[in-house]
């Protein structure tokens, strides 16, 4: 017998809660993909899980992702793959990292193929501060006029780790712009990608750096410009953490982000990801 999930959509644009009791028994992972699909966030509001089952929940649901670049960065990894997402004042490195994720980005734009899904476990909940903002990127398409569709559509944007420099420092060094490059070398997509879903997304955020063949300037305005658009609040869920939530993403379909907190501020999560599928070209 098919366990039963009950999904309560959040807004008209984004966003699920999930009522289940199990979320490792049969068919409930396959359930929890085909609603990422259509939802792009799901929230098991204050369900406690165990490390253990969060692992295997987001294995049964795909490739776990193994992120090398990620403990590089100094988030270590734990047996069961999961990595601990907190402001550490020990690891500059990491903390850049963690800091990059106040402005909103799609995760894995540094690889031709982009996760499938984040999912995250709130480990303890933020005194203060510490949302996460999810922005439905297929629903800020489909409100774009059709000649503007058409005219992104002929772009292609490059992504560069030092477009995340550019936001963190005002004017960095170019040892501090070779360590980014090196980091994650530029790397090409087409500014609008249409699914296999048959959902479009615009490859923008946090990670973009400039237009192909237009002057960086006049590519970067594009670029903002086009950011703020899909970050309105008719296209977003901001989701307000209680220890215990699990929240899991369709990571090619959104910009998302963190909203500003301090590490006094307690924010712990944790973190596995699902690796992606379906290439941008
Ligand atoms: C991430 C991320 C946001 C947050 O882990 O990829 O963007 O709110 N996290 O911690
Ligand atoms: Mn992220």
């Amino acid at each position: 017998m098919t366990a039963t999930v009950r999904f309560e959509p959040i807004t008209a644009a984004i966003g699920a809660r999930v009522h289940v009791d199990d979320v490792l028994a049969e068919g409930v992972p396959q359930q929890l993909l085909d609603a990422l699909e259509t939802y792009e966030v799901l929230v098991i509001p204050e369900c406690g899980m165990s490390d253990e089952t969060f692992a295997q929940m987001t294995a049964k649901m795909g490739e776990m992702h193994d992120l090398g670049v990620t403990a590089e960065q100094g988030t270590r990894q734990t047996d069961a793959g999961i990595y601990r997402i907190a402001l550490d004042k020990s690891n500059e490195q990491q903390r850049e990292f963690i800091r990059g994720n106040d402005f909103w980005h799609m995760d894995g734009t540094v690889y031709d193929t982009p996760g499938k899904a984040t999912l995250l476990k709130c480990e303890r909940a933020p005194a203060a501060g510490g949302d996460t903002g999810f922005a439905s990127l297929d629903a800020a398409w489909r409100a774009l006029p059709a000649e503007r569709q058409a005219y992104l559509e002929s772009l292609t944007v490059r992504h560069a780790f030092r477009a995340v420099g550019r936001k963190l420092y005002e004017a960095p060094t170019d040892d501090q712009i070779a360590r980014w490059d090196a980091f994650f070398p530029p790397r090409d997509h087409p500014l609008v990608w249409h699914r296999q879903s048959g959902k479009t997304s615009l490859m923008i955020g946090l990670t973009a750096y400039d237009i192909k063949g237009m002057p960086l300037e006049e590519g970067q305005a594009l670029l903002e410009e086009l950011y703020d658009y899909v970050t309105q609040d008719r296209f977003t869920y901001r989701h307000k953490w209680k220890t215990g939530d699990v929240v899991m993403f369709n990571n090619p379909g959104l910009l998302h982000r963190s909203f500003p907190y301090d590490e006094a501020s307690g924010r712990l999560m944790h973190r596995t990801t699902i690796a992606g599928t379906e290439a941008t070209v």
